[in-house]
């Protein structure tokens, strides 16, 4: 096993670069999910660690050993570099059983042939493939064939697995399912894993930490909890979460009572802790940009703390989606419109007015120009 260290690298495709001097440290066993939009430079990320591309500039570690650095001309190429990969499409060879798959990769090796065959019983156990060993992929589910593909992966043993995207061809309910199972295998093996993915949902349920990243430029790496109530900056606070975080322009006043977040139609008061962080930073009298998670905000009915004029307010309620497990509420104040996502025995309809309250221990304030949160 081995951790996987990128040092300031860089990949550049002609004019286009696919990744920007990205610095990021996989820890030994450690599950990392590489999480962006499409074309932000994740797979090319990947290929860069397995060696089926080579950085521009920067240096790649497997481990304690040093497999990429253009600048002395160190490259060792894919084969040399034992990891495993995992692709979306996973081409496994439709003529040969799930058991000869499974194997392949070891007899590529000259592993002996009694080992071959403990080693493809052992993960086929692992992955319950063992009933199935004999049937030609075409007699799988789509779940199954892809846990032969994983088994083909895991079978070699290897220092580090790299996943690019390899439950996006599977539907929602058993790509809920393999998620899961990944996941406890990871952890029953102990590889160092680095896993592609642009869904969120996928990455916060997955990850042991998250990479953020946005047009090649690494924005965060932290566990799930921290990007999710910690965003370093706007793109991190509206990529993660959905629906995703409210934004709204605001300025910062003080008057005799407190701090605010002033909206123009309204107002919010900010907490001690926050307003100590707004004088220190210099952000009095200031634009910046108001954040808040539509979970943070409440059908007054149903919330805690409700202090009329400095964390509530009232709003119309323009339409309600109905999810059953909550209601995701559009509301509107003036012309400021919001999303609130309130308790499902909220009785709120569309058109009417309601009193919402803001949790203002969960409010975040970014920085109008650079955008980087303040908190
Ligand atoms: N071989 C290549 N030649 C030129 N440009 C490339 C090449 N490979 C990737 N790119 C460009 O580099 C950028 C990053 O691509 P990459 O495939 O890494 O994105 P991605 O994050 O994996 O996206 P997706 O989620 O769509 O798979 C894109 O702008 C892409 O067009
Ligand atoms: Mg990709």
């Amino acid at each position: 096993m081995a951790g996987v260290r990128l040092v300031n690298v860089w990949k550049r495709f002609g004019e286009v670069t696919a990744v920007r001097d990205m610095n990021l440290h996989i820890k030994d066993g450690e599950f990392m999910v590489l999480l962006g939009p499409s074309g932000c430079g994740k797979t090319t990320t990947l290929r860069m660690i397995s060696g089926l591309e080579e950085p521009s500039e920067g240096r790649i570690f497997i481990g304690d050993k040093l497999v990429a650095d253009p600048e002395s001309g160190v490259f060792v190429p894919p084969k040399d570099r034992d990891i495993a990969m995992v692709f979306q499409s996973y081409a496994l060879y439709p003529h040969m059983t799930v058991y000869d798959n499974i194997a392949f990769p070891l007899k590529l090796r000259k592993v002996p042939k009694q080992e071959v065959d403990q080693r493809v019983r052992e993960v086929a156990e692992m992955l319950g493939l063992t009933e199935l060993l004999n049937r030609k992929p075409r007699e799988l589910s789509g779940g199954q064939r892809q846990r032969v593909a994983l088994g083909r992966a895991i079978v070699r043993k290897p220092k580090v697995f790299l996943m690019d995207e390899p439950l996006s061809n599977l539907d929602a309910k058993l790509r809920v399912k393999m998620r899961a199972e990944l996941k406890k295998l990871q952890r029953q093996l102990g590889v160092t894993t680095i896993y592609v993915t642009h869904d969120q949902v996928e990455a916060m349920t997955m990850g042991d930490r998250v990479a953020v990243i946005n047009q090649g430029v690494l924005q965060q790496v932290g566990t799930p909890d921290e990007v999710y109530d910690r965003p370093a900056n706007i793109f991190v606070g509206g990529f993660i979460g959905s629906p995703p975080m409210n934004f709204i322009g605001a300025s910062i006043v003080e008057d005799d009572v407190g701090v605010w977040a002033d909206f123009g139609e309204f107002r919010l008061r900010f907490l001690e802790d926050q307003v100590e962080a707004l004088k220190e930073f210099g952000y009095l009298g200031k634009e910046v940009v108001f954040g808040i998670r539509p979970e943070d905000i409440y059908d007054a009915m149903f919330a805690q703390v409700k202090v009329p004029g400095e964390n509530m307010v009232r709003a119309k309620v323009e339409i309600v989606e109905n999810l059953g497990s909550e209601k995701i509420v559009h509301l509107r104040v003036g012309g400021i419109t919001f999303l609130g996502s309130f308790h499902s025995e909220s009785k709120v309809r569309e058109g009417q007015e309601v009193d919402v309250v803001f949790d203002m221990k969960k409010v975040h304030v970014f920085d109008k120009k650079t955008e980087k949160a303040v908190f």
